[in-house]
């Protein structure tokens, strides 16, 4: 007879307090019984990426991070600054359970036969919060089984960087455009990206601000790649731009002058080739998405490139749901039949759940540095 005992087990949260204090603790919870449709996922395997950096520590001083215990369970103490407890003000209060996507195996599964058939197999899982924990529910349609043999550690990001990847590419195909930008080119992400459009044979202009980082993607066999530390950087930006006829960019970074450089720079490139001269600039669409905040000040927009361009927000699930689901299904697909290949993920570290509020942890991890990627373990003491 199967196990019916309530399944209890730690789950990281985040709590930003009135006062201006983050806590991150351990609490434990009871897992609830999966519904018909839904399976509980022994969590094995779970990424940090930079959105759930953004959500664990808020605006808070990284530099106050405290280790103290909570309830018996190790957790950390921050201070959060005045300006910063503004901008978190609708936060104020929720303990948020934290972790985006994981991997693990089936150890429950509701009545239903689709849900029946993963009992016992491991699967890839998207949360929307809480998988930094040791057990979550999830819905069949959060799930992606994994082939046989495949380790959690292989299926843990599966979801969230792979997909962006790829929506970038349909996003690209859908607004009619024949090649993209990415900044922050050098990111887990990026190095995807550049995967993908190596063998689907799209043209990609990679922007990074290191010249170690424009050497790690040459390595991969990147063609153009731009760096912001050049001192020619517009000038090399335009050549890329007028050799691949790329008029949409996804920007990772957000802050500073960079969009509007890259709009700049799309528009130079377009008049090479002009016939004639039109005060109102190129006819030609040039698409900037900002689908990331690694720098969170003002984004700066200088408009010298006509008036035929759009800068916008871009963000993987109204992408999906734009695709719909016969498009996302075959996008999954695509992930799961080249995991170890063209969406592999590598890390730098591995951690405990416990190891999410170490303070000597947090001051690398939160970094979100080129290649410093960490991966959760919660099924491990
Ligand atoms: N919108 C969406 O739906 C969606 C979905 C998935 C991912 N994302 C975004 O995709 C981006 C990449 O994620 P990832 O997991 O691939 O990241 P990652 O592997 O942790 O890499 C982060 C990269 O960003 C660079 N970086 C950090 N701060 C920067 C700054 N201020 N200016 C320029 N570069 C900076 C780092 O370079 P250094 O070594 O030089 O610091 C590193 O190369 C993140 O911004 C994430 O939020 C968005």
């Amino acid at each position: 007879m199967s196990d019916t005992s309530p399944l209890r087990g730690l789950q990281l949260r985040s709590l930003i307090r009135a006062e201006g204090e983050l806590e991150l603790s351990l609490v434990e919870v009871e897992t609830p019984e999966p519904g018909p449709d839904e399976v509980v996922l022994r969590i094995e395997a779970s990424p940090i990426n930079p959105s759930d950096i953004g959500l664990l520590f808020g605006a808070a001083d990284m530099d106050s991070a405290t280790a103290v215990q909570i309830e018996g369970q190790p957790g950390l103490r921050m201070t959060v600054p005045e300006r910063g407890l503004r901008a978190m003000a609708a936060r104020i209060g929720m303990a948020i359970p934290c972790g985006n996507e994981g991997a693990g195996t089936v150890v429950r599964a509701g009545s239903s036969p689709a849900a029946q058939a993963l009992l016992g197999r491991r699967v890839a899982g998207i949360g929307g919060g809480g998988m930094y924990a040791q057990y979550r529910c999830l819905r069949l349609d959060q799930c992606l089984p994994l082939h046989d043999g495949a380790t959690a550690e292989e299926g843990a990001s599966c979801f969230v960087n792979p997909l962006t990847a790829l929506g970038m590419v349909e996003t690209m195909k859908l607004e009619g455009h024949r090649a993209l930008v990415h900044t922050a080119a050098a990111s887990n992400l990026g190095q995807m990206l550049n995967r993908i459009c190596l063998k689907d044979g799209i043209e990609l202009v990679n922007i990074v601000r290191k010249p170690e980082q424009a050497d790690l993607l040459r390595a991969q066999g990147a063609k153009h790649v731009c760096c912001t530390a050049s001192p020619s950087f517009l000038a090399e930006l335009t050549d890329a731009l007028a050799a691949t006829g790329a008029t949409i960019a996804f920007d990772a970074i957000g802050g500073g002058k960079l969009a509007g450089q890259i709009l700049g720079c799309m528009e130079a490139a377009i008049s090479r080739t002009a016939t004639e001269f039109s005060r109102y600039g190129s006819n030609v669409m040039k698409q900037v998405y900002i689908y990331g905040g690694l720098d969170l000040s003002p984004t700066e927009i200088t408009r010298s490139f006509g008036m035929c361009w759009g800068v916008g927000g871009w963000l993987l699930f109204p992408f999906l749901n734009r695709v719909g689901p016969a498009v996302t299904a075959a996008l999954k697909q695509r992930v799961a039949d080249e995991l170890l290949t063209t969406f592999g993920s590598h890390y730098a570290r591995r951690i405990p759940l416990a190891g999410m509020v170490d303070p000597a942890e947090v001051a690398v991890y939160a970094l979100r540095a080129t290649g410093t990627k960490f991966l959760v373990e919660p099924a491990s003491p």
